[in-house]
Parts: structure tokens; sequence; C-alpha cells
């Protein structure tokens, strides 16, 4: 698809001039926010939540939490009081600065509150997401050597507490029964603890989250963030997320993963903002709702998620009046084009694609409002930061070149250990001072970035280099495909063919005409040699709980291999 940059729409944005602040800004002048810039100490949780309670945004409302049971709000000093009472908790259990405390359960205002006072008492927050299995829960606490886990009594049978040394507490929000003796009850301690708390003051330079996140190969990885990251996450908040005080901000992710962390707890409470939260599953109709609800004005989803709603039709969007969205996001993995004219369509918004990692910690390359978007484009980075595309020995590449994504190390929320393994971590950091992140891209003459796969998953075929998802955008705008997936097939003749993996919408049949017809539509639509010589059609696709197809997943299918490590698969 042609770039067709979509103008910009008029607003009182906080990020006015782009090209003028990438020139001028510098990250110091975030640094005098934070009581480290008087005290040399801080703690993100006192940014986040106690600090507004000195404010005018006392009694403003933190978190709208809702599920199919529960509807209810919380102030920034309710946050405050119930957070100081779980950091009580922890206190009393002997937890100190630098203990690991995971927390293990579906969302939901306790888990926000255990999250938070966790991080009061010091302590580094590991999130795990409810649906991980036994092997996937065993693997992170014994890795990081956690003390302490809160989670429900549903999921304590994923624990294997006995082959968990290092594991003293397990704090159980929710009814527990004869079976669960033994084990802290939330209701019961957060019934008496205390509402007042000292907090522990931290250097900018300590652990404050612990996430996992898979590799290409062998077990997942332990990324340390630290309190630093707080100048970027509250600064994109404001930038990329335009985060201003009327707005109702709400981020769809889950703390498991980093965008519901870094963008979805702390850089929209480091700005005071209003946060909602919807726990259980996604259905359409409940997102729409969602956002009609609480009149969300901005809203933070990934691809997979449009792509469902997309698939869900016209119908069901236009029961709904979402008139009060101002300002739509997406983050996790390639924007499609598609997905940003459907946007376009039935919302009337731009989609403001956003690129950044686990091991970024916070927003990097993105769409701003008052910046034209190409769909298809991640867009440019960050003010403050140093993007590039780099070759194999770190050398920058002229534009429209594929190479290395890669930024120039020491932006503030660059991770700062892979738990146990500083051998790892030194691979990140060995090319001439950057950080190469894994991915391909290049940069078009305009400076924006176009995302074309992971290293390893841009196929080489007959020559010609292409990116998956390229292709992968040229499949779903065809009407009978849902979701694709490609990958480079090993092949005598030509290096690779190129095979896609697709899953059909309703009321389409795999039939030989429809497969062949879906072949040209690639090949007239992009390029011969982009048409899949194969297409093989699934149920659905694998995808991480973050919503990205795995297609190492696809390619282990396809050669027969070991599928490597499968904890972050969704279902
Ligand atoms: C991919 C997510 C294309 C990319 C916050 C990256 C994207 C990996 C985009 C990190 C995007 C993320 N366009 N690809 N806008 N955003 N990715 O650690 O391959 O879950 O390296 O962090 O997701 O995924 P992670």
């Amino acid at each position: 698809m042609q770039p067709i940059a979509l103008p910009i729409v008029e607003g009182k944005y906080n990020l006015k001039n782009y090209e003028e602040a990438y020139k001028t800004f510098d990250w110091s002048e975030v640094e005098k926010e934070f009581t480290w810039y008087e005290t040399g100490k801080v703690n993100m949780a006192y940014e986040a939540i106690d600090k507004h309670c000195e404010t005018h945004r006392k009694n403003k409302v933190a978190l709208y939490y809702s599920d199919a049971n529960r509807d209810e709000q919380y102030t920034f000093l309710d946050l405050k009081r119930l957070s100081n009472k779980f950091a009580n908790i922890l206190k009393e259990l002997g937890i100190v600065k630098g203990d690991r405390v995971f927390i293990f359960m579906p969302r939901s205002p306790e888990l926000y509150t255990a999250a938070l006072g966790t991080i009061k008492t010091g302590a580094i927050l590991g999130p795990l997401f409810e649906a991980f299995m036994r092997e996937a829960v065993k693997d992170r606490l014994a890795d990081s050597e956690a003390v302490a886990i809160v989670t429900t009594p549903e999921l304590l049978a994923r624990i294997p507490i006995s082959e968990l040394p290092t594991l003293k507490h397990i704090i159980l929000v929710g009814d527990a029964d004869e079976n669960d003796q033994g084990h802290i009850s939330y209701q019961d301690e957060m019934s008496r603890a205390s509402d007042q708390f000292e907090i522990e003051w931290v250097d900018r330079e300590d652990g404050l989250v612990l996430h996992y996140t898979s590799g290409s190969t062998g077990k997942p990885k332990g990324v340390l963030h630290v309190h630093n990251a707080m100048i970027q996450q509250y600064q994109t908040a404001k930038w990329v997320l335009d985060l201003q005080e009327e707005d109702v901000y709400w981020c769809t992710a889950d703390p498991g993963w980093v965008t519901g962390t870094a963008a979805g707890m702390f850089g929209p409470w480091l700005n005071g903002a209003s946060n909602v939260v919807r726990g259980g599953r996604f259905s359409p109709d409940d997102w729409y709702q969602t956002i009609e609800k609480f009149n969300v004005t901005i809203w933070y989803s990934a691809p997979t998620a449009f792509r469902m709603l997309m698939g869900a039709g016209d119908e069901s969007v236009k029961k709904y009046n979402l008139s009060t969205l101002r300002h739509v996001l997406s983050v996790g993995e390639p924007l499609n084009p598609e997905v940003v004219h459907w946007g376009l369509r039935v919302f009337e918004k731009r989609i403001h694609d956003t690129w950044w990692m686990t091991e970024t910690g916070a927003q990097t390359i993105c769409n701003y409002p008052c910046m034209e978007i190409k769909p298809g484009s991640m867009g440019k980075p960050v003010p403050g930061i140093i993007a590039a595309i780099v070759d194999d020995e770190g050398n920058e590449l002229p534009p429209n070149r594929m190479g290395n994504l890669a930024i120039k190390q020491g932006w503030p929320s660059m991770m700062r250990q892979i738990w146990n393994s500083p051998e790892k971590y030194d691979e990140y950091f060995q090319t001439k001072g950057w950080y190469v992140s894994g991915d391909s891209a290049f940069m078009d003459e305009d400076g924006y970035f176009w995302f074309q796969g992971r290293i390893d998953d841009v196929i080489m075929t007959a020559g010609e280099r292409v990116g998956p998802f390229e292709i992968e955008s040229k499949l779903i705008e065809h009407p009978a495909i849902a979701e694709a997936g490609v990958i480079g097939k090993p092949d005598a003749a030509r290096g690779e063919i190129i095979k896609a993996f697709i899953a059909l919408r309703n009321g389409y049949d795999a039939t030989d005409d429809l497969l062949e017809e879906i072949r040209n539509f690639v090949k007239t639509g992009l390029a011969a040699h982009a048409a899949p010589r194969e297409i093989e059609v699934k149920e659905k696709l694998p995808k991480t709980r973050s919503g990205k197809i795995m297609r190492r997943v696809l390619k282990a299918w396809e050669l027969g291999l070991a599928t490597g490590d499968l904890s972050t698969l969704e279902d």
C-alpha cells in the first residue's frame, strides 16, 4: 500500500511541534518533576499516587474499575490509603527493599493496590499474566528467587510451592477454603492494617519492576526496570498519550505485559490521569460499552484487538456512542495500514502506532497527534531518543535501506539488568554504543521508521529480502482473511519461499479457488515475489498474550522443530 500521509487534526496537544521539541528537548528538564531533585531519593508509588493527594487531584478518580460483577471507583486518596495498608502487610512479613514480590491474578483493584503497596516498600514488583500455567510460574519465581506472591485461591494450584524454596509468603485475594490454610488472607490483613505508611525512599537506580519476556530461544528472561524509568514514562504519557487533566484514559493491556505497567499504571498516574481498567475477557460489545460507559477520551490498545473489532463488523460499532474518543493508539506489533483506514472510517480517528519493547521500558518511536501519520509506519523517535538503522557493525545506513533498528544507549527507561544473566544483557549493547533491538526496519527520507520484521523473521526469497509484515498486511486486506502470519520456508531453489498461515473470517471456506484468489491478490497488490507459494488455513494463529503472532511457532510447526518456550502463548 502506498503511504498516504494522514493530516494532523487540530487540537491543544501537549506536544505542539515535534521537530522543534526533537531539536531542543533534554531529559534533564523532566528531572525537576520528582522528589529526588530535592532529596536525592524517590519512589514511583509516591510520584504516581501520594503526590497527587497534596494537590487538587486528591479526590479525583484515579481508577475506574469494572467487570461483569463489579463497578467501582477509587480516588488518588483511596489508592494512597489502600496501598499504604498493603505495604504495611508486606512490612510486617519482613519484606524489604530489593525483595521480589510477584502478583499473579486477574486485573482487579486489588491487583493495583498490591502493586503500588509493593513498590512503596522498595520491593521489586513481578507481575504475571493470570493465564500462566505451572511451569511458566515456576520458571519466573525460581529465576528471580521471589519471596512473596499475591494470588487468588483459584490460581494457587499453579504455584509449585514445594519446589520454590525462597517463596515464603502467599497472600490470597478472595475466599479461601480449608485447603488454603496457612496462607495469608488479603481481606483479613487489609481490614486490620494501618492506612499510614512511611514510604521506603529509594535511589533512582533501584529496582522497580521485573518483566519476564520471551526471546526467540531459551527460557524467558527477566528484564529489570528501575525507578528512573519514570522520567520517560512520565514524559511519553504527556507527549504520546497526550494525557491532559480532563482525560479519561483506557489502556487495555494487562500489567503482566510492560504496556500494562509503564503505560497502564505508571505513565498515566505520574500525570495524575483517570485510568479505566476493564476486567474479564475481550468481546467487541464489552469494549465499545466500556468506552461509552466511562466516556473514554484516550484509548491505547493493540493491533490484534483492533483486527478483532474490525472483524466484528461495523454494525457492532454503530450501536455505541464513542464520540468522547479523541486519541487512539496502538502498540505491540505492526499496525496494518488496513486497520488505520478502518479506524478512520469507524471512529473517525487516526490510530497512532507506537513502537517500543519490554527492554525499552517506555515508548520509543511513535506517531504524535501533532504529526502527520503515514499508515504502516511506526513514526519517529520520541524527542530525547536517538534511533537509527544500522548494519551489523553498527554503522548507520542511509534512508530506505533495511537494517537493524537500534537505539542510542542511555535513554532514561532503558532496562538495567537481565536478571541473573549479565552476559545476556551485554549482548544487546555490543555494537558501537547502540542497543540493537532485534527488529529490522528502514527509515524513509522524511525520518519515519517502517517495521519489517524481527531479524530472524526476514525472508530471503530468490535474492529478494521480504519483510513478513508487508505481506501479512496485504493478506488481511482480503475480505476472507481475519489473521495472517507469514514465514520463510527453506527451499533448495529459492533460499526460502513464502508460506502464509491464515485464519478465515466467518462465512468463508478454504476452497482451492479462494486460495488461488488470495495468492493473486498479493501478487497484484504487492509484488509477484511476495505472493505466498504456500497457504495453510488454520482455525486461529498462535499468538502471545500481548497479541503478537508467533512466527517462530509457525516456523517450528512447519519445520517439525521444537517450539521453544511457549509460556507467553495465549490459551
Ligand atoms: C514488536 C511491547 C511493529 C517488535 C511494548 C518489538 C512492534 C516487540 C510494535 C516488543 C509496533 C512492538 N510495530 N512491531 N508498533 N510495537 N512491536 O517486549 O518486534 O512485548 O521488538 O513490548 O514487539 O514486544 P514487547
